[in-house]
């Protein structure tokens, strides 16, 4: 079955008893047992609960892995992957990612003897430097980053790895299911934010974690279980919703975003457009080769940060906001918003400076969006 058969029928027809063609919310916390010994295989909502398990198998199937995991945002299911790890062990994560993720590593996992080095992932050498005989366990990989569209080969990444008895995960929260699925090329857990363009909507936090095999989806089945940020029923119902349209919001999307980084590129405001689908980006071949598209998002740089905030002061279609991946066009300031908590230095280094904005294109008329850009440009170029 294709993906946009998969995705229609997200959740069609579970309630066997109605038939029901919308997946029931199932707002309990706990199950009624018929006696001592017996269960209906649901016991408690933390452990399962039935909307949460519909969610859980469709990202699964839609990922290819062997089981899912509905966590209550994007940095729950992060954690509860980063849960797995002990102190003493080492991490390589890339070093263009959302700042969230840095955060929970610098602040909170590095307390408990979790270290990380962060480096340009991108660099097969540089990753394979950076392993630590015995103390690295992991690579945290994002590809495309955020916000600068860096591309990892994932073959050559993931077989690294292999080769050095460490677990490739991968964050596919900007590219999805539909179109990329890092596990088929040897990722171990593939991560979402599935409050991005899985829901798709920005009305619902969530996030997904997917393992290859079970033996890893027993660990993060403990984690879930014992640590439980799980999503809740309605929001698991808000998600299956959001992804029947995946698919048809993922090809207005990119087909936008394609254009605006066209004209971005063209136009003599912007010093650089950050898109893996333009030709001359690097890994754009790579990309191509592990992806069914180039997705959404995309980053430019101006001629300094006040032109970004007079810009940003002037869009009026375009919404300021943080977050990405739902149907509106947001514009967001990564150095104020996403990625305030990366040290100044550490953003500098690589490129995440303050004369760099981030778009992630929705499903609008895209001639109204370069309409609005143009229109913010020219009139935050006046006030400066
Ligand atoms: C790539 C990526 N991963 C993870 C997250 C964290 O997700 P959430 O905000 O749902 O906790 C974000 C949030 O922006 C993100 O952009």
């Amino acid at each position: 079955m294709k993906i946009e058969t998969q995705l229609a029928h997200a959740g069609f027809c579970t309630d066997l008893v109605t038939g029901a063609i919308s997946t029931p919310i199932y707002q309990t916390a706990t199950f009624r047992h018929q006696a001592v010994g017996v269960s209906t295989g649901y016991d408690y909502s933390r452990t399962v609960n039935p909307t949460r398990q519909v969610l859980e198998t469709l990202i699964a199937e839609l990922e290819r892995g062997d089981r899912g995991f509905a966590f209550s945002s994007g940095m729950a299911a992060i954690t509860a992957v980063l849960m797995m790890f002990a102190s003493g062990d080492h991490l390589i994560v890339s070093n263009d990612l959302y700042g969230g993720t840095y955060r929970v590593l610098e602040k909170n996992f590095k307390q408990f003897g979790l270290t990380t080095t962060f480096i340009n992932t991108s660099d097969p050498e540089a990753v394979k430097q950076a392993i630590i005989p015995g103390k690295t366990k992991a690579l945290f990989i994002e590809t495309p980053t955020n916000p600068l569209m860096q591309i990892t080969d994932l073959r050559k990444i993931a077989s690294l790895a292999g080769e050095n008895y460490l677990l490739t995960v991968v964050d596919n929260t900007f590219m999805t299911p539909y179109l990329q699925c890092p596990l088929e090329y040897g990722a171990d857990i593939v991560i979402h934010s599935g409050t991005k363009y899985l829901g798709g909507h920005n009305d619902v936090l969530s996030g997904m974690v997917v393992t290859r095999e079970p033996e890893l989806s027993e660990k993060i089945g403990f984690v879930q279980n014992s640590t439980g940020a799980v999503l809740g029923p309605q929001d698991s119902w808000l998600m299956l919703r959001g992804m029947k349209t995946l698919g048809l919001r993922m090809e207005r999307q990119q087909e936008n975003a394609g254009k605006i980084a066209f004209w971005l590129a063209k136009n003599p405001k912007v010093k650089k457009v950050y898109y893996p689908g333009l030709p001359d980006h690097p890994g754009f071949e790579i990309h191509q080769g592990q992806s069914g598209g180039f997705g959404a998002m995309l980053s430019f740089r101006v001629q300094n940060a006040d032109f970004v905030t007079q810009m940003i002061n002037h869009v009026k279609l375009i919404t300021y906001a943080e977050s990405l991946g739902g149907v509106e066009t947001l514009i967001t300031y990564p150095v104020k918003q996403t990625h305030g908590d990366i040290p100044p230095e550490i953003r500098e280094a690589i490129g995440v400076t303050d004369d760099l904005v981030r778009l992630s294109v929705g499903i609008e008329n895209v001639d109204d969006l370069i309409a609005d850009l143009d229109q913010a440009m020219a009139e935050g170029e006046k006030s400066l």
